[in-house]
């Protein structure tokens, strides 16, 4: 992303508008009927976890992904999601706030995976994250927490072991908190640690989900890849216009090899389906705001960028 964010710029960036609900500045959001249709807390064999990112509304761009996974796993007998539970503030919304935001994600997340894990234990895991949501994906998984932006997110513990037997594909795209040079990485961000990098513990404990774990970063993006220039905004944004068919087959195909290690493999919905799961009892979530929907709003400001982006084709102004 340019310096300056002209007008022209502007101009371009609303002509360039996709109808896709998960582009870089999309105008419509992927809260449709036909996403929405696989929101589930029942046990189904394949039962998705989405972390939305910054300021994005749930389900967020991750929902054209999630129905995809779902109906390429046998449509909506087969196949659910959830969201992740947390407000998804940006540091737009004030210095603390994105730590707050994720460190809450972090432990409401743990508490629905422990939820559904219970109450469903032969059902396949999916975990899905973008941006914050991204961060507090492997927080989930591997334990979080630390200084980053202007703020300390409180810590975390890595996920209970057994739940995380359970887990059989995470996909995490332009995550806040990550680490260089690991071998879950996908992009050419991989050399460059994002916006803080794990700590040993965490980053040893996320590592066991190696085998299952895809850690998206492009090079560029301002959030993941720091020290990788020249930065450029579209590089946190364009995951998905990106990435959806090989994320799609990759994770089909881990979903779908069968568990040899037990003889709750090959599960049938009907054998699986164990009732209805109560609904997380975690902090209603906030409203969606007026910011940039992506967690970026702090690289804006260290790029410094003009205050303003198009979003969902209306002028956002927003102040710093
Ligand atoms: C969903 O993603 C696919 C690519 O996997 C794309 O062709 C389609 O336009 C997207 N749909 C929406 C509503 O964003
Ligand atoms: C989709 O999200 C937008 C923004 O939060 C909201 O105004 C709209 O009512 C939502 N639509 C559905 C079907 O939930
Ligand atoms: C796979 O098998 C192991 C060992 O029996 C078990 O602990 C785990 O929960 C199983 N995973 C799934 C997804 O069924
Ligand atoms: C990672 O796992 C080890 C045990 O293998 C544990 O002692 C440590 O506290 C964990 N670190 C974090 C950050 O969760
Ligand atoms: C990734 O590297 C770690 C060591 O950092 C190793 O333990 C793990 O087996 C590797 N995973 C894969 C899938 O190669």
């Amino acid at each position: 992303m340019k310096a300056s964010f002209s007008s022209l710029a502007l101009i371009a960036a609303v002509a360039s508008a996709q109808e896709r609900c998960d582009s870089q500045y999309p105008n419509v959001y992927c809260n449709t009927t036909e996403v929405l249709a696989f929101e589930s807390y029942d046990c189904k064999p394949f039962h998705i976890f989405l972390a939305r990112g910054s300021d994005e509304p749930y389900p967020g761009r991750q929902g054209n992904l999630t129905r995809q996974i779902c109906s390429r796993l046998g449509g909506a007998d087969q196949c659910g999601y959830e969201n992740i539970e947390y407000p998804a503030k940006s540091t737009a919304w004030g210095k603390d706030e994105w730590c707050k935001s994720a460190a809450q994600g972090a432990s409401n997340g743990q508490a629905q995976f422990e939820g559904y894990a219970q109450n469903c234990p032969n059902s396949k895991l999916i975990l899905l994250g973008y941006s914050q949501g991204a961060s507090v994906a492997q927080d989930i998984l591997g334990g979080g927490g630390g200084q980053v932006f202007e703020c300390s997110q409180a810590p975390n513990p890595q996920l209970d072991a057994k739940v995380g037997e359970q887990v059989v594909a995470a996909v995490t795209f332009g995550a806040v908190a990550r680490s260089k040079n690991q071998n879950f990485t996908v992009g050419d961000g991989k050399p460059y640690d994002g916006t803080r990098p794990r700590t040993t513990g965490q980053l040893a404990n996320l590592s066991k989900y190696s085998d299952r774990l895809q850690d998206y970063c492009h090079f560029g993006d301002p959030i993941c890849a720091i020290g990788s220039t020249p930065q450029d905004l579209d590089a946190h944004l364009n995951y998905f216009v990106l990435h959806n068919k090989e994320v799609i087959d990759w994770v089909v195909q881990k979903a779908e090899t069968p568990n040899v290690s037990s003889e709750t493999s090959n599960i049938k919905p009907s054998e699986s389906q164990q009732g209805s799961t109560p609904r997380p009892t975690t902090a209603a979530p906030a409203q969606d705001g007026n910011a940039i929907q992506t967690g970026a709003a702090s690289s804006i400001t260290s790029a410094g960028l003009a205050p303003m982006m198009v979003l969902f084709g209306t002028l956002v102004i927003f102040t710093l």
